[in-house]
């Protein structure tokens, strides 16, 4: 995979919903009105400086050179196979997703993944990373595939949280790596 921004650590793991008799039982309706303000649509140029400041909000590094390359590899905005999409709100970019089609690699039928996704902490725990993944689906299912696939840091607990309520699970393969010093 080109990268994997499966990188925020365990940090933010949100405790189990409480009854609705409990104080914290508002956050399903602030959740559901954001999510229904919420935009999902193919990246712009000019939405490139957001995507980089939420990207460095949560990795702590700003890559613009590696975010133009991104921008210039995923983002016309008109193949199903190469998906970089937003998502706004209130006019603002809110989170992104970005994900491709890849063709028999290891060995596997075509397949789509997800190899980043991103919210803004401040819109977090709206559905719209939800919604980002809804989309990204429906372009891979019209480019023809059939299995969604990524891959995860196996610390990071929230993303692992989030990919298994949309109701991922442990594929059939392991990674491996070595060091390749001397
Ligand atoms: C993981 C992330 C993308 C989720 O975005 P989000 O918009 O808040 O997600 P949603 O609101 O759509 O949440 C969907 C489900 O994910 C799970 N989830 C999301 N955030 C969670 C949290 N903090 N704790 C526990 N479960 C969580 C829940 O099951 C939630 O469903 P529910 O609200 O009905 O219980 C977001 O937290 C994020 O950007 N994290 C940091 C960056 C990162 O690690 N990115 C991964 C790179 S691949």
């Amino acid at each position: 995979m080109t990268r994997v921004t499966t990188r925020a650590g365990a940090g933010n793991i949100r405790p189990r919903r409480r009854p609705a008799s409990t104080a914290q039982a508002a956050a399903p309706e602030v959740a559901s009105q954001v999510a229904s303000q919420v935009a999902v649509r193919a990246v712009r140029r000019q939405d490139l400086d957001r995507v980089i400041a939420i990207d460095a909000s949560v990795t702590g590094v700003e890559k613009r050179a590696y975010w133009l390359s991104v921008l210039r590899r995923y983002g016309d905005g008109e193949t199903p196979e190469r998906q970089f999409l937003v998502a706004e709100v209130d006019g603002r970019v809110a989170g992104f997703i970005i994900g491709e089609v890849r063709d028999w690699e290891f060995g596997a039928p075509p397949c789509g993944w997800v190899f980043a996704i991103d919210v803004a902490p401040e819109f977090r725990l709206g559905g719209i990373a939800t919604r980002m993944l809804d989309a990204l689906r429906t372009g891979f299912r019209r480019a023809g595939v059939r299995k969604l696939r990524t891959m995860l840091a196996r610390d990071n607990t929230l993303i692992l949280s989030f990919f298994r309520s949309q109701g991922m699970m442990t594929g059939p393969f392991i990674p491996l790596e070595m060091d390749l010093d001397g």
